[in-house]
């Protein structure tokens, strides 16, 4: 599924995502997108919440939890993650090779972009919230 964009814009300056699993694409001109408050300004997460897509961040975005954790298909155009990005990625489960927080990794220009969010999420279960895995025990 994918969104419509109500205006044309440039090849040269789109940005498309796909977060998956859910299967959903968002499209938007580079360096137009409003900075949503959550994360860093361009930011995964920024998108997610201009976009309207769920994708948790218990800290608010400020790099001191796991749950907004992503496996990034394609680190190109990808900002390299910085220590404190990576000292709290040590915590986090079922990390892997392309795992990034979605509040630190950027959006460096326009291209495609397909993430996935992992089912299982470590702090999401401590932090007590309600989760179906958690229940399922
Ligand atoms: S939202 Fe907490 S580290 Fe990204």
């Amino acid at each position: 599924m994918s969104e419509a964009t109500e205006k044309t814009i440039p090849a040269e300056k789109l940005v498309r995502v796909t977060f998956l699993p859910e299967g959903r694409t968002v499209e938007f001109e580079f360096g137009t997108m409003p900075y949503e408050h959550h994360g860093r300004p361009m930011s995964f997460l920024d998108v997610a919440e201009n976009f309207g897509v769920f994708l948790d961040h218990a800290c608010g975005g400020v790099c001191a939890c796991t749950t907004c954790h992503l496996w990034i298909k394609d680190q190109q155009g990808i900002s390299p993650a910085e220590d404190d990005e990576l000292d709290r990625m040590d915590m986090a489960a079922d990390q892997q090779l392309n795992s990034r927080l979605g509040c630190q990794a950027i959006i460096t220009g326009p291209g495609n972009y397909v993430v996935e969010i992992p089912k299982w999420n470590r702090n999401y279960v401590s932090e007590g919230k309600p989760l179906a895995l958690a229940e399922n025990k």
